[in-house]
């Protein structure tokens, strides 16, 4: 796996020193899944179990992948006065899974092992990945466990949909270990113990639409869709409650994201402004078709010998982004947009910027071979306040950190 330099409260480290508190789900064994991508990409891993987590998965398994003894009481090693110092030396703490018992625990500040030890003792970021029954999840008691962790600046994600360990399914499922460790990584770059977004919703729209001409063809775009979905992965990151909106993507769901799956534009507007009236912020990243053909063949287009092809048609599709910037479902609302463009980049950009009437447009130049499906990105955010921020040549990911740091400054 690809190493990465790692900066814990802006210095570089060569090994953030992580602990991976697991309790006692059946989900457990998804963690080992973490542990082996944390270790892989650099980090030093602690594994703190509860003894209930080691019913799931065995002490050896823990202490093999991580290379570190393994310890679910306070009572081994007094002398180093463990109890105290996993939790003061740790950059980030990752509690996966977190079981309603244990988000009980750490929101009352009970210390009756180890990793509730470790919890309280930290002064580093702390990310809680829940998994449990539907029921348990929605239980007002763990309602309000969990609004308490995410008030004292603890990212608690949200679970994921699906097959619970039963024959039931439901909210309550543990991401996929490559998104958690995908918001281990950004809480960590990030270094800060309180995320800026916490509180708050954000809509971001990603990927792009697909106008139907008959059930087997289509009017489509490039996008990848990996700009809107490092928007929503950072703002998770950063505390926020995000709804993605994806056209066409076939990436993976980003831990604690609500995903809502579109097709065509009048679908995106629709899942938008259904989103959008409690939103703080919506980011449109999605490339929304301007046109979708007038007619739509119920049965496939066949070619006919000797005949010219009917010419296609099109009517323009509702502009997205002007609609919710003129109609701003709530006061202080912020809006932002994104434009690609081949030639004179600014100068249309700002036409633009005035034209759909957002508070910030990422305009970035595209060509052949630039930005289309690429990891990376090189832009200039401009804000309606004539501001002018460029963002240099670089991850998906740093871009997306730009725009939020410039949405929560609006916020204020
Ligand atoms: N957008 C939208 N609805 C549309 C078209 C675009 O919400 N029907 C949004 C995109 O999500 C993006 C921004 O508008 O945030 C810019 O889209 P773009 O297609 O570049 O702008 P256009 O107004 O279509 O200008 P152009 O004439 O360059 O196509």
């Amino acid at each position: 796996m690809e190493s990465y330099v790692f900066r814990v409260r802006g210095e570089t480290v060569d090994k953030p020193k992580v602990v991976l508190g697991v309790s006692g789900g059946i989900a457990a064994y998804k963690a080992c899944e973490l542990l082996r991508r944390l270790t892989e990409s650099g980090h030093d891993v602690r594994v703190v179990p509860t003894a209930a987590a080691l019913h799931f998965v065995g002490e050896a398994t823990w202490s093999a992948l991580s290379g570190h003894p393994v310890s679910t009481e306070v009572w081994s090693d007094v002398h180093e006065v463990p109890h105290v110092r996993i939790g003061q030396e740790a950059d980030l703490v990752v509690v996966a899974p977190a079981t309603a018992d244990m988000l009980a625990k750490a929101a009352h500040g009970m210390a009756d092992d180890l990793l509730t030890n470790t919890l309280l003792t930290a002064r580093c970021p702390v990310v809680f990945a829940p998994a449990m029954h539907t029921e348990m999840w929605e239980h007002p008691a763990t309602r309000a466990n969990v609004a308490t962790l995410r008030d004292r600046g603890a990212v608690v994600i949200d679970p994921a949909v699906g097959r619970l360990t039963g024959v039931d399914t439901g909210k309550g499922r543990l991401p996929d270990p490559a998104e958690i460790f995908e918001v281990c990584r950004r809480v960590l770059a990030r270094g800060v113990t309180a995320p800026d977004l916490a509180g708050r919703h954000v809509v971001v729209s990603a990927g792009g639409t697909r106008e139907p001409l008959d059930p087997v063809r289509f009017l489509g775009n490039r996008s990848s869709g990996k700009q809107g979905y490092a928007l929503a992965r950072t703002a998770a990151a950063r505390g926020a409650r995000v709804t993605l909106i994806a056209a066409n993507t076939g990436l993976p769901d980003p831990a604690g994201v609500d995903v809502v799956r579109v097709g065509t534009a009048v679908q995106l507007r629709e899942a938008v402004l259904k989103a959008a009236p409690d939103a703080d912020a919506v980011v449109m990243a999605a490339a929304v078709a301007d046109f979708r053909p007038s007619a739509y063949a119920t049965g496939k287009i066949k070619k006919k010998d000797g005949e010219e092809p009917e010419p296609i048609v099109l009517v323009r599709n509702p502009d997205v982004l002007a609609e919710i910037s003129a109609d701003r479902a709530r006061a202080g609302q912020v809006v932002v947009g994104f434009a690609a463009e081949t030639d004179d980049v600014l100068a249309n950009g700002r036409t633009k910027l005035r034209r759909k009437g957002c508070d910030l447009l990422v305009v970035n130049e595209v060509g052949e071979r630039r930005t289309f499906g690429s990891e990376e990105n090189e832009a200039v955010v401009l804000g309606a306040d004539g501001s002018e921020t460029p963002v240099p040549y670089g991850p998906k990911e740093a871009l997306a950190e730009t725009v939020w740091d410039l949405v929560a400054r609006r916020f204020g």
